[in-house]
């Protein structure tokens, strides 16, 4: 690592939103794979401080408020409160939880918006806003739904389309509606400071592109392509009454942008764990042998490799992030995990149905964290890691030694005689385990760490198989003493090895061999027992899990499957037709192509003019699709062509071919687009 420049580490873990509760999704993303790496540096010795807190302002606040009769601290209370009981729970060991909503952090948020505005760094800008006449109130984006201009999805967001991913801007879309009120929002005009990020370009390209090529690919690739894109000034200041005041002169009723104000809650809360613990928070922040690293999903990456850095480098006082090792998305069941339609799996409920087993979520999800692409949680995959390898792999090993120890000598460590191969086989196999594991850790790969952590369980119990020491125990006590020694060894390393991974088994472990815990340093060896040392009787660590458990879980998901469903009326599917051979399958040609340009037919209101790229030819080809996408929008998206359908004169253009079309939930078309890009003219079959 690059470690031996850094004297401590600063680790921040997303502030999640105190709206709802803590879901599988950002375990596996963030927390999980934060606190791992947190666990393994404190058991290195490193200095490290590990914040995390609940980030209080931002419109899904409101919104749950408004449509809960609260106020929104009383939302914000209710899932600091619930959140912050569930980190604890699963043993995400943050040195402080804190919240923006605290007295600190309003002050050192204001405080660092002031110093930028001393430096002039903003842009105050005036310009047009969706403002809801019947309410008087400015709608924040999120107040506003309408079409997606992208994929034709009817309930968009201002912000953001949920369906397809994209981001949006009020104006884009279609149909606008202010959600307080059901009217249409009108545009009016008014003043934001900006922070001018298109002015840091060259900047980011070096700092990014050129001197961070380490960083995790999907990171690199997000932040390259947001680069190559330009960027655009942003508005950090809002016409909203829920946040921090803007602090300077003309800003009244306005309060800084929520994803301004929560990144600077890392600040706060270092500053916060800092009185309350009697000691300095600047080093943490402010000294460039400071580690300091972000861990985020996938969604947070621009705020905290582009806006946070530029923000940070502005002010001029900070050091800027080493890494932003952030995630992709975990899905559930093959399905986006969503809060809405209440399709996760919420911590708090899994511990109620699922008591004393943090571990086994806690593994299931490193084992499937989704660090290079979207990963999928299914309940059976949890149930087999958990009676296929936590049960008969770790479990099973660190019993047998426990049982036979208690069993042959009375628990007492017995002495160790003349070593053979597959004995040193196993002592090397320790030596060179914690190396092994360290570099996977410094390189963010904790499935692969995960997996070489459980190798060291598969070969002490292959160590075990192969040496039967219960077939020898009377013949030759003496090699007995040496196998039991050597595996009880094993179990040490793994208590070690496994405590940032496993830290309640690990505790049960040390626990078991009558130890108190013990470092990274310590691991590799193959005398951390003398002989002698007593150890206690054996206790399970981990139980199978049975079938009607998981069905539980399935069925208990299928019922907010089926809530949805009745929630919203489906559009009629038409009936199967009539079976066909595959000849008559095979004359039928459709392709991947390319909208090359996109214009709207003359006095029709329905028509776009087409030019696609098939792969084959460029040709003409017109849609109906007019009412759901501008031209601009069609520009450069890949479609699916019918292209041997005989050409055919649509209002005096002849058409060639036709583009494929679904209709969504709202009765709109969309696209039938390839999964990722492919090259125009491919075949689909
Ligand atoms: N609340 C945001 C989310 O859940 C994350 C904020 S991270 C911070 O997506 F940097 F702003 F703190
Ligand atoms: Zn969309």
């Amino acid at each position: 690592m690059q470690n031996k420049k850094f004297k401590r580490h600063t680790v921040t873990s997303a502030l999640p939103y105190a709206n709802g509760p803590i879901h599988i999704g950002h375990l596996a993303g963030v927390y999980v794979p934060a606190d791992i790496y947190v666990r393994f540096l404190r058991s290195k010795g490193e200095d490290v401080i590990f914040v995390c807190g609940s980030d209080e302002h931002g419109v899904p606040i409101t919104i749950r408020a408004r449509k809960e009769g609260k106020t929104p601290q009383e939302v914000a209370d209710t899932y600091n409160e619930l959140n912050k009981k569930s980190f604890k729970d699963f043993g995400i060991s943050f040195n402080i939880y804190s919240r923006t909503s605290n007295k600190i952090h309003h002050q050192t948020a204001s405080d660092f918006f002031v110093a930028l505005n001393d430096k002039s760094f903003f842009k105050k800008i005036e310009s047009e806003q969706y403002f809801d006449e019947e309410q008087n109130e400015f709608l924040a984006d999120r107040y506003i739904k309408g079409t997606c201009p992208k994929c034709g999805h009817g309930d968009a967001y201002g912000d953001q389309c949920e369906n397809c991913g994209s981001t949006l801007s009020p104006a884009e879309l279609i149909d606008p509606k202010s959600m307080l009120s059901g009217s249409k929002p009108v545009l009016k005009k008014t003043k934001h400071w900006y922070l001018p990020l298109d002015e840091y370009e060259p900047w980011l390209r070096k700092w990014i592109l050129n001197d961070h090529k380490e960083w995790k690919s999907n990171v690199y690739g997000q932040c390259k392509s947001w680069i190559d894109q330009g960027l655009q000034a942003r508005a950090v200041t809002r016409d909203l009454d829920w946040g921090i005041p803007v602090p300077v002169e003309g800003a009244e009723g306005k309060v800084l942008y929520v994803w301004f104000d929560a990144p600077i809650g890392y600040i706060s809360a270092t500053k916060e764990w800092a009185e309350k613990n009697n000691r300095d928070w600047e080093p943490y922040w402010k000294d460039d042998r400071t580690r300091l690293l972000h861990f985020i999903g996938k969604d947070n990456i621009v705020f905290h490799c582009i806006i946070f850095p530029c923000m940070l480098k502005e002010h001029g006082d900070f050091i800027l992030p080493e890494n932003v090792p952030a995630n992709e998305f975990l899905n559930l069941e093959n399905n986006k995990i969503s809060t809405s339609r209440n399709w996760a799996v919420w911590l708090h409920e899994y511990l109620n149905e699922f008591p004393g087993k943090e571990d086994v979520l806690r593994y299931t999800l490193c084992a499937n964290a989704p660090e290079t692409k979207d990963n999928d949680f299914t309940w059976k995959d949890f149930q087999a890691k958990n009676n296929n390898e936590l049960v008969a792999i770790l479990g099973n090993f660190i019993n047998r030694v426990i049982v036979l120890i208690n069993k042959y000598y009375d628990g007492k460590i017995p002495e160790r005689n003349e070593l053979f191969d597959i004995d040193d086989e196993l002592i090397n196999g320790l030596k060179s385990a914690p190396g092994a594991l360290e570099k996977s850790l410094n390189a963010f790969r904790f499935r692969e760490a995960l997996s070489g952590f459980m190798e060291i369980a598969r070969s002490g119990n292959k160590y075990l198989a192969d040496a039967e020491p219960w077939k020898l125990i009377k013949t030759s006590p003496g090699r007995v003493a040496t196998i039991m020694n050597l595996a009880v060894q094993v179990v040490a390393n793994i208590a070690i090895l496994g405590a940032p991974f496993l830290p309640f088994t690990s505790e049960k472990i040390f626990r078991l061999l009558n130890l108190g815990k013990l470092n990274w340093g310590q691991a590799g060896e193959a005398d951390i027992l003398g002989p002698g040392h007593l150890i206690r009787k054996p206790e399970l660590l981990f139980s199978k899990i049975e079938d009607r458990e998981i069905q539980f879980q399935i069925d208990k998901l299928k019922a907010t499957e089926q809530d949805n469903s009745h929630a919203k009326e489906q559009p009629e599917i038409p009936e199967a037709k009539d079976e066909i051979a595959y000849e008559d399958f095979s004359k039928i040609d459709v392709r991947i192509g390319k909208v090359l340009k996109a214009e709207k037919v003359e006095k029709s209101s329905k028509l776009l003019k087409m030019s696609v790229d098939t792969g084959i030819d460029k040709r003409t080809i017109v849609s109906g699709i007019a009412k759901y996408f501008k031209p601009e929008e069609v520009e450069g998206k890949q479609v699916s062509v019918l292209v041997n359908l005989a050409p055919r004169k649509i209002m005096g253009i002849e058409s060639q071919g036709m583009i494929l079309l679904a209709e969504d939930q709202d009765g709109r078309l969309v696209f039938v687009t390839p999964e990722h890009h492919v090259v125009n003219g491919s075949v689909i079959s």
